[in-house]
């Protein structure tokens, strides 16, 4: 019988080192095939983690979301079109007033809408001019018609234009607002100054190729798996993640097989799975990422309930290695408690890491923060838990009757503040993990790092000893 490792069982041998944390190191990282962050951190897919705030929070900072899918489908491609809508730069179907409503009406959209200026629109549809708060303040009356109070001469630009030639142009003429028309004058975009400006300001943030923030949902393998893979791309999802709780299964390899036949070009995230064989079929059936793990996470009974499972850290170290000849990224999935977890996963070969209860505990995630006796919580849950199993069969409608054993938990976690407390502090001692081991980005981390296993005496000698 061989042996397994976890997070606990290793440390990382120290490197001659030439790096400073701070200024030396790029944490940059690839999620799937076509996805690249700059904080290799992924908020999980559950209920109690990850839902449009904890998605769009991710993004901002340099990771991403996979919102869950124990949601209406509707209501999670809502979801996803919120973030999508947060920072949006090019801007596809802009709010709009057609040039013989009245002025006030172009002031309600405004109010309504929160933005400052309208694209007028012709009885043809054509741009014929743009309003904005300043034209309504000197309209004097609001009972004028839109086109006599905004301004005529507007400057456009066609379709397609790339963001760093609006800014050009909207530098250029000192505008704000930069419609974008087609040949025939339709409106068919609008750029803006503001949002410019924030993505200048936001270096790090993920976005897609429209200044867009970047966000992933989650699919399981139902009857409605096309139907809700097909309402999350509408809606804007840039990455779907096949969530099954035994990945390397027929139903899930086909499943990604029909996706990606069905959806060409959508990058799909296939898991979870904690072999190199598991992985490699999974890449076979055209995964664009792999997710590996198989009961390490905090609210997960499944290896006490199956007796199943790979220690994580072995399973990392072997799926990573696995998928890496294909050139497909690995995410290490579950059981991260600290930073010096996630840059052990990290090291041992993962691109990203997925996290769940760590995020549970903050003001992002989805759901109250309880006081008691003064102390702060808030709850969590395993998705394959009775609880959640029981408000999934709400959703779904139908249950089979059959009898399942619950493979998670639920309950709860420490209240932690504000989702940046946490990742500043995997970021930063995940930098500091870089430059112990010489490394100025995660390839040669992991090229540099080098386990060392111990015993429980040195895992306590790790731990904070002999005082109070
Ligand atoms: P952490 O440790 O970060 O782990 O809270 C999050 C991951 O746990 C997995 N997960 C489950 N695993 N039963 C399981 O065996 C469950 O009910 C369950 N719910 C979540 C999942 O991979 C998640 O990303």
């Amino acid at each position: 019988m061989r042996e397994g490792y976890t997070f606990d069982d290793v440390l990382l041998e120290p490197q001659r080192s030439g790096v400073f944390s701070r200024k030396d190191v790029t944490t940059r990282s690839q999620f799937s095939r076509g996805i690249f962050l700059n904080a290799p951190v992924v908020s999980a897919n559950m209920d109690t983690v990850t839902e449009y705030r904890m998605a769009r929070f991710m993004a901002e900072s340099g990771g991403i979301g996979i919102i869950h899918r124990f949601l209406p489908i509707a209501a999670q491609a809502e979801e996803v079109r919120k973030v999508k809508r947060a920072e949006n730069v090019v801007i596809d179907d802009p709010y709009t007033v057609n040039a013989d409503q009245n002025v006030a009406d172009a002031e309600r959209i405004m109010k309504e809408k929160g933005v400052s200026g309208l694209p007028v629109l012709d009885s043809d549809g054509r741009i014929a001019g743009i309003i904005t708060r300043r034209d309504i303040l000197f309209a004097e009356n609001l009972g004028k018609k839109v086109s006599e109070a905004m301004t005529k001469k507007v400057i456009t630009a066609k379709a397609g234009t790339t963001l760093s030639e609006a800014k050009k142009i909207l530098f250029r003429h000192r505008i704000e607002k930069l419609p974008l028309a087609d040949k025939s004058g339709k409106l068919r975009g609008l750029i803006t100054l503001k949002d410019i400006l924030k993505r200048a300001n936001g270096e790090s943030a993920s976005k897609d190729k429209k200044g867009r923030l970047l966000v992933g949902a989650a699919l399981g393998v139902k009857d409605d798996t096309l139907e809700r893979a097909k309402a999350l791309l509408d809606a804007g999802a840039d990455v779907l993640v096949v969530d099954i709780a035994h990945g390397h299964n027929e139903r899930a390899l086909n499943a990604i097989k029909l996706l990606k036949k069905k959806f060409k070009g959508a990058e799909i995230v296939g898991g979870n799975v904690a072999t190199p064989k598991g992985a490699i079929d999974l890449i076979k059936a055209g995964a664009d990422a792999v997710k590996i793990g198989i009961g390490p996470g905090a609210a997960c009974t499944t290896r006490i309930v199956t007796g199943v499972g790979v220690p994580q850290l072995t399973a990392v170290l072997e799926c990573a290695r696995a998928a890496e000849k294909y050139k497909i990224p690995a995410i290490a999935d579950g059981g991260i408690r600290n930073s010096g977890d996630f840059s052990k996963a990290l090291a041992a070969g993962a691109s990203t890491v997925m996290i769940g209860s760590l995020f549970a505990g903050t003001d992002e995630s989805p759901g109250d923060y309880v006081l008691e006796d003064g102390v702060g919580y808030k709850f969590y849950r395993g998705m394959a838990s009775r609880d959640a199993a029981d408000d999934k069969t709400k959703i779904d409608g139908g249950h089979d009757g059959a009898y399942r054993a619950p493979e998670g938990k639920s309950g709860k976690v420490s209240y932690r503040g504000r989702a940046k407390n946490v990742l500043d502090d995997l970021i930063a001692g995940l930098r500091s993990s870089m430059s112990y081991l010489g490394a100025k980005n995660l390839r040669e981390f992991q090229k540099n790092a080098r386990f060392i296993k111990i015993t429980q005496a040195a895992l306590r000698e790790s731990n904070i000893h002999d005082m109070k």
